[in-house]
């Protein structure tokens, strides 16, 4: 059964991710306790955790392990346990081995399981039953990304008393993608649970209302979905927007300013022997990256002698990610094999090609190697933001640099001054590196400092401030 909520009458305010905001601290033989995870939604909703006594419901990260509800950093932190059955079923089953890849223009083969789908409903189910154990009356609670698409409705179920708002932070298919998946109707119902459902880009709106229409026969008028109970009488409007998510600019900018990162950045300048350019990628080790499409081009850039290896240098950093998941294990093995075999062509004693790191980085690092880097590669071959492209900007405060950026990440509807690729052209992707790497001072200073303005006018907190002030507005068609 879920744990008592440390609030009294519960919270005004309730997230539910799958995972918890925060990283556990382990020193040699102890647990030294917890320490907020990196990333910009916690630091957005931290203000509003603070004045509204908010709760935060979600997976600590260790399987088969149940953990009390405690307090951090003025949240209240609600760990949902997962068994490893759960953890290989409803996570790295269903959640990454179905949604993800059908997600992402099925890059990699969904596989339908339904022992998966099992999981996935009844981790879904105990989601929702800690939710609405969290939550105070008329609260709002905040359900986040694909892992939970089935918590608006048994949330709604549960406690209709409550706003619920949704935010899928991945792409959402076309209808012609989404038709595979076996278990389609009672996703789209899972997600019309949400008085308001928010989606990265316009597009992932407009392919979640068509698949509504089609596949559920749903009214939809101006982003607006006449929702109806299972005994098919009216039950609320659930609104589809877009909300294009950013990144803490501040936090950011605040490093890239600190003399000690900025010292750190030219130590790795030096440390890589000072090449005229550095390039660099930074990427979970995903196959939606499109890791091995930017290694190609490298590598051929060095092979037609374009790129030359006492020039540049190329850091590849890419996080260990979901690394049980045999697609994957494979990506790994093909990511090693294509670095060793380019740097074993053309690394010198002294030169390297490509530097390859399988680690992740505190943040401090991560913005002593934006400095660092005269270009940055994002080429993804579907994302649903890549706010590696935004951190990249927002470091740049002396709007220098080039960002290499695919037109099938989110974030390409906002940084429109990117150099934009299509990363399966691999000449258009080659011809855009040596563009990139030669660009004229005064043109990347003027795409810069224009990207730059996009960026800083939308952080974060205006996301999650435009997301929840929507979803305290009443829906304009509400005729309950
Ligand atoms: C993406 C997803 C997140 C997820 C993150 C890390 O950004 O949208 O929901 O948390 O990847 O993946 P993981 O499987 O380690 O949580």
């Amino acid at each position: 059964p879920p744990k008592q909520p440390i609030h009294e009458g519960g919270s005004d305010f309730v997230v539910v991710s799958n995972r918890l905001p925060v990283d556990r601290i382990s020193t040699e033989d102890s647990d030294a306790g917890w320490r907020r995870a990196p990333g910009g939604l916690v630091t957005a909703l931290a203000p509003v955790m603070a004045t509204r006594d908010g709760a935060w419901v979600g997976w600590h990260g260790a399987p088969d392990e149940v953990l009390e509800p405690f307090h951090h950093e003025s949240m209240d932190l609600i760990p949902v346990p997962l068994s490893s059955d759960e953890v290989e079923l409803y996570y790295e089953g269903f959640s990454n081995s179905t949604l993800w890849p059908l997600y992402h223009d099925v890059i990699a083969p969904p596989e339908f399981h339904r022992t998966w789908w099992d999981s996935y409903q009844l981790v879904n189910t105990r989601f929702a039953e800690a939710a609405a154990q969290a939550a105070a009356p008329n609260a709002t609670v905040w359900v986040q990304d694909y892992q939970l698409q089935l918590v608006p409705q048994y949330l709604r179920a549960l406690r209709p008393d409550l706003r619920i708002g949704f935010f899928n932070h991945i792409p959402f298919p076309s209808p012609e993608i989404f038709a595979q998946m076996p278990w389609r109707k009672a996703i789209l119902e899972g997600l019309l649970g949400a008085d308001l459902i928010g989606f990265q880009r316009p597009n992932d709106t407009a392919n979640f209302l068509r698949s509504a229409r089609r596949f559920l026969g749903a009214g939809v008028k101006a982003k607006q979905v006449h929702v109806k109970d299972a005994a098919g009488r009216y039950s609320h409007i659930a609104r589809a927007e877009p909300f294009p998510i950013s990144i803490d600019v501040c936090q950011i900018q605040e490093l890239a300013a600190r003399p000690d990162i900025i010292a750190r950045s030219q130590q790795i300048r030096e440390d890589l022997g000072n090449p005229k350019t550095i390039l660099l990628g930074v990427d979970r080790l995903d196959y939606t990256k499109g890791i091995t499409h930017r290694l190609k081009a490298y590598g051929e850039l060095l092979l037609d002698d374009k790129v030359k290896v006492e020039d540049a240098s190329l850091i590849q950093v890419a996080s260990p990610s979901r690394e049980r998941v045999e697609t994957y294990k494979q990506l790994r093995e093909d990511v090693e094999g294509m670095v060793g075999r380019i740097n074993g062509q053309f690394d010198t004693i002294q030169n390297t090609a490509i530097r390859y790191l399988h680690h992740s980085y505190p943040v401090e690092e991560m913005v002593a190697l934006y400095l660092a880097a005269d270009v940055m590669l994002v080429t993804a071959l579907r994302d649903g933001m890549n706010l590696v492209a935004k951190e990249y900007v927002a470091a740049r405060t002396n709007n220098t640099g080039a960002l290499v950026l695919s037109e099938f990440t989110g974030a390409a509807d906002q940084l429109k001054q990117a150099l934009l690729i299509n990363p399966h052209d691999i000449d258009g992707l080659k011809n855009t590196i040596v563009r990139a790497i030669d660009l004229p001072r005064r043109e990347s200073g003027r795409r810069m400092r224009a990207m730059r303005k996009q960026i800083l006018a939308h952080d974060v907190q205006r996301w999650s401030d435009d997301f929840l002030n929507t979803l305290a507005q009443k829906a304009i068609r509400d005729d309950s």
